[in-house]
């Protein structure tokens, strides 16, 4: 990897760029990010910060012609779930290799059928990084042996699900208790609660998929951090994995892990040794 593109100049954007100014072996010959118009002096703001770091040469831009004009070897989404619909086929297409943060836009399976076929056409590949969980070699893995069940519990403090269907089903401001709000589907957790989709549909794409991964969401007023579990039993054997996230302090409602994810996929790409 000597040219990375990057979408977005938030606090994923923001981790991964930071981490990658202080792990690269060495500086990569371009850097290019695409936000939109309003977020280019953020976005310059961002590379007058680490881009000298980063790269001999830096560029913003407001369109996926003159992202692409730059010739990135990969493309890291650290947007939005409309940045994935709205340049995944066409950066797939051109042959570049796209890494997705916003997983659970790949819950609309028209969207994820759409970027498989166009990495295909282009010669490219789609990487999914494991997010705001991990684990996601093991739940794979075991897939190849057979998996019996996948159950992910997602626990957030109460005021994270403000502005959801919880709302309504909860007094979130009087909870005393942990409340377990939703039992189902990946696929009707991805519906209902779509911005808080990222975690389910990375476990459904590498386990089960959306009908037989099964989801519970509970609000606990006992923390305060956003708490991510899941529970796999396969013919290789079971396993749980836990993990309590800690908040990006530069947008508090995502977790850090997200963004060292990204950065770890890309120092991988620039390294003589892959983990
Ligand atoms: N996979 C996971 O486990 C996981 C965990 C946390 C967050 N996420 C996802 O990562 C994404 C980024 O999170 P964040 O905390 O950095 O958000 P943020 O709000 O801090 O930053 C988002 C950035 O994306 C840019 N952006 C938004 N829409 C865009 C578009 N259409 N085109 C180009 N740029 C666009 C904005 O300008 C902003 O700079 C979100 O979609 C979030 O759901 C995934």
């Amino acid at each position: 990897m000597k040219r990375l593109g990057v979408i977005g100049c938030g606090g994923i954007a923001d981790v991964v760029l930071t981490t990658l100014a202080k792990e690269l072996p060495a500086p990569l010959d371009q850097l290019s990010l695409l936000v939109p118009a309003q977020f280019t002096a953020q976005a310059q703001a961002l590379l007058d910060r680490v881009g000298s770091k980063l790269a001999q040469k830096c560029s913003v831009h407001t369109d996926i012609a003159g992202l692409l004009a730059s010739k990135p070897d990969v493309v890291a989404e650290c947007a939005s779930h409309v940045a994935v619909r709205d340049y995944g086929e066409t950066i797939l297409k051109s042959g570049c290799d796209l890494v997705v943060i916003s997983i659970g836009s790949l819950s609309d399976e028209g969207l994820y059928d759409r970027l498989v076929g166009a990495a295909k056409g282009g010669g490219a590949r789609l990487v999914l990084p494991s997010g705001a969980i991990g684990g996601i070699d093991a739940l794979v893995a075991a897939r190849l042996s057979g998996l019996e069940s996948v159950v992910y519990t997602g626990r957030k403090p109460p005021k994270a699900w403000k502005g959801t269907p919880a709302e309504k089903l909860l007094s979130l401001d009087a909870l005393a208790e942990p409340a377990v709000f939703f039992e189902g589907s990946a696929r009707k957790a991805a519906s209902d609660y779509p911005f808080n989709a990222n975690v389910a549909a990375t476990l459904a794409i590498a386990g089960i998929g959306l009908d037989n991964t099964k989801v519970r969401l509970v609000a606990d007023p006992s923390i305060s951090r956003n708490v991510h579990e899941f529970a796999v039993s396969s013919a290789c054997g079971d396993f749980t994995m836990k993990l309590e996230g800690r908040p990006s302090p530069a947008n508090p409602k995502t977790s850090l892990m997200a963004g060292y994810s990204v950065a770890r996929e890309l120092i991988n790409r620039a390294s003589p040794m892959v983990i």
